[in-house]
């Protein structure tokens, strides 16, 4: 099978850890690289996750550190979410190899070049190491394939009625995203919050039995906790759905849309405004058969076997 080159670019986060444990698991990607970037804890404990979560994994691609800040903007985390570690909840193996020498932008660029076909950049976080990327290196433009993200909402947001979180932390590198030419999908709440795993859900994950499958049933408790005091039935599983538009877009229903990033707006700045009045730039996901979904969860730590994938 020709596998898709894919660079992983988050904010680990349970849900970012939940998207890297179903490409790693998909015969369909070839993960070349993992960079961390700024959003649901400091860059500093996002990058420690990332390295942990691709223990667990065995994620053995080399893995760089992001940008400490936004493009422009201040950091802004979400501990109440992810926790003071940003992936607080189960024990996680100590990292089993070193961190890249080079940061976020000069590794992207190294396996841009150094790919044969294009790859395709899956981004569950803050655009921001994407941004730095396109502004740095415009000519690999051609070397990138395809940006998944997960991010915005075109009915509405999350973090305030307008913007979502991934969205609101960086508006102008998520322009500078959207403005680029590249082609794009775009997994936002629209999507996202159908795509909710519930308690059943957990337990069917769990009983798979394998090492993996506990750390993944954990992270759903976790993540579950947070959301369910905000009413929701289940977790609604975000960054999970930027992988799923490539290995089973099966799933989902979507429409072509331009979508603009409000970067300016005392109480809409991060929104994504999706529209038909100019030519479409992204391919905007808008539904999910979510018990497809959990089914292909469930699956996919079935990959991780005794023997690790
Ligand atoms: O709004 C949801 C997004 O914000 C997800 O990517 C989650 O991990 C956080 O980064
Ligand atoms: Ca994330």
């Amino acid at each position: 099978m020709n596998r898709i080159p894919v660079i992983l670019d988050g904010d680990p986060g349970h849900d970012d850890a939940i998207a890297w444990m179903l490409a790693k698991a998909s015969p369909m990607l070839d993960i070349r690289a993992v960079t961390s970037v700024c959003g649901n804890q400091t860059i500093e404990k996002t990058t420690y996750n990332a390295m942990r979560v691709c223990t667990l994994l065995s994620v053995g691609c080399p893995i760089a550190m992001g940008k400490p800040t936004p493009l422009m903007a201040p950091p802004m985390n979400a501990p109440s979410v992810h926790g003071q570690s940003g992936l607080d909840g189960p024990k996680l193996p100590e990292p089993a190899m070193l961190l890249c020498e080079l940061r976020s932008v000069e590794l992207m660029a190294k396996v841009l070049r150094e790919s044969e076909q294009p790859v395709t950049i899956i981004a569950t976080g803050p655009q921001t190491n994407v941004a730095a990327l396109l502004l740095a290196h415009p000519e690999l433009k051609p070397k990138i394939g395809r940006i998944s993200f997960m991010g915005g909402g075109i009915a509405h947001g999350n973090w305030t009625p307008a913007a979502e979180f991934n969205i609101l932390v960086d508006p102008e590198a998520a322009d500078v995203v959207m403005k680029s030419g590249v082609p794009i999908t775009m997994s936002g709440l629209d999507v996202t919050e159908q795509a909710l795993i519930y308690p059943a859900d957990f337990e069917r994950v769990r009983a798979v039995g394998n090492e993996v499958a506990r750390v993944v049933a954990d992270w759903l408790e976790f993540f579950y906790e947070f959301h369910r005091k905000l009413g929701y039935p289940g977790a609604p599983l975000h960054d999970p759905v930027a992988v799923v538009s490539l290995i089973r877009p099966d799933l989902l229903q979507s429409k072509d849309l331009c979508v603009e990033i409000e970067t300016k707006g005392e109480y809409c700045r991060g929104a994504t405004v999706g529209h038909d009045r100019a030519p479409a730039n992204a391919r905007v996901n808008l539904g999910i058969d979510r018990d497809g979904f959990a089914d292909l969860l469930v699956e996919a730590v079935r990959a991780y076997g005794e023997a690790r994938v």
